[in-house]
């Protein structure tokens, strides 16, 4: 056996031990599974940056919603409905949205930056994660769900949650959901 077959020989038993380590991880080494397992390192990075990436690349350029009181008393019905359980409302936070792994974040709440839930993102880029859901997260893709016009209404209602709303919507809104 020359040096180069020896050395090809080498590379493919150490390219096998690869994915035999990867398995013995996976079934012995107790990776995190449960709510309260510490993260994967750079669990959080190797998440975020090919999500910011793809919706950059796909959210559309504007909304083809006009902002008047319909469209947020609408939005606000829809989110009441279908979105509270999770994200919470105005001045009481979901019971178990803070279980999960990742939470879901509280829509109405301040975070330590002062902005509150997600109105410092442009309205196009809260659609897209209204429609497309987030994978292995819990938050669902809504675009069977909800018209078109649906999701851009409750994206709306979202992008403003830091400015006063029209009475009725806020009214809606935090409606007992049960
Ligand atoms: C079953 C629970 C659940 C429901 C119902 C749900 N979500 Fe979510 N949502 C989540 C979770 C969990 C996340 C966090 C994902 C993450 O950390 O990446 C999330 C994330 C989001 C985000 C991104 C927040 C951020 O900081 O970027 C937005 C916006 C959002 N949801 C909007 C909605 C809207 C609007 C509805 C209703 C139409 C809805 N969600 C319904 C669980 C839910």
């Amino acid at each position: 056996m020359n040096r180069l077959t020896a050395g090809f020989i080498g590379f493919v038993a150490a390219l096998l031990l690869i994915p035999t380590f990867g398995y013995l991880f996976l079934a012995f080494g107790n990776p995190p599974v449960a709510v309260a397992d510490k993260p994967f390192p750079f669990e959080a990075q190797i998440v975020r940056i090919p999500r910011h990436a793809r919706i950059h690349r796909e959210m559309p350029k504007s909304s083809p919603l006009d902002q008047n009181d319909a469209n947020l008393v609408a939005g606000a019905r829809i989110y009441n409905q279908d979105c509270a359980a999770c994200h919470g409302l105005q001045d009481q936070a979901s019971p178990f949205g803070k279980t999960m792994y990742p939470r879901a974040p509280d829509l109405w709440e301040k975070h330590k930056n002062g902005v509150v839930g997600v109105s410092d993102d442009p309205v196009e880029e809260t659609y897209w994660k209204v429609k497309n859901g987030i994978r292995l997260t819990g938050m669902p893709a809504f675009q069977s769900l909800l018209t078109e016009t649906q999701m851009w209404q409750v994206s709306m209602l979202l992008s403003l949650a830091n400015k006063p709303l029209p009475i009725e919507a806020t009214e809606v809104l935090n409606k007992p959901t049960h």
